[in-house]
């Protein structure tokens, strides 16, 4: 081996020497930032056992600006993602309703969601815009208002006798109201 093949191996090595102390610190840092989001998840599943834990962690943790926020900034966060759920579900329900002939029963309960989810974006403004002032206990009453949009819509094929439309898309959305109103009331 020629000597700059040495220093070469010798710088190679010191670098692997000094790696091993850098990089638990930077897991440290990741999993410190991520423990918010674990921690506000599990104390709401410890308060309400309806809280998908899974949904709860993954939804938030795709949120870049979770990892550096406190739980005031986790309940905005949550109450913003419940809102991108009802208007794109609101929206699909629009589509849906397009489809189907004028007079016939499943674009009447289309058109009775239609009203639904509208007021339901009306709730959740009025939740976000109470949860950055500050003004928890009206955040709550419009969020369980939320809460119920999915199922008032679904209740409205069922009575009669027919298949609520987007089942997966309204599990889900339920399931994410019921996760900001468990954030929410932590504060
Ligand atoms: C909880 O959420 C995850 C992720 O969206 C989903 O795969 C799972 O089915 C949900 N669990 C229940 C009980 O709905």
């Amino acid at each position: 081996m020629t000597p700059s093949c040495y220093l070469f191996l010798l710088a190679s090595s010191m670098a692997l020497l000094l790696l091993p102390p850098v990089l638990p610190t930077i897991i440290q840092l990741r999993s410190g930032d991520d423990d918010i989001i674990t921690e506000t998840c599990q104390r709401c599943r410890d308060a309400n056992p309806n809280v998908n834990y899974t949904l709860c962690v993954a939804s938030l943790s795709a949120d870049p600006s979770s990892h550096t926020t406190n739980l005031h900034g986790l309940a905005g966060i949550s109450a913003k993602l419940v809102r991108a759920g009802v208007a794109s579900m609101g929206s699909s329900i629009l589509e849906l309703r397009g489809k189907e002939a004028a007079g016939s029963p499943r674009r009447s309960c289309l058109d009775a969601c239609t009203g639904v989810f509208s007021d339901a974006m009306v709730d959740l403004d009025d939740a976000i815009a109470a949860i950055e002032d500050g003004r928890y206990a009206d955040a709550k009453t419009k969020m369980s208002a939320t809460a119920d949009t999915p199922v008032t819509c679904n209740d409205e094929f069922k009575e009669q006798g027919l298949k609520p439309p987007l089942e997966r898309e309204s599990r889900r959305l339920f399931q994410q109201a019921v996760i900001s109103l468990a954030i929410i009331s932590l504060l």
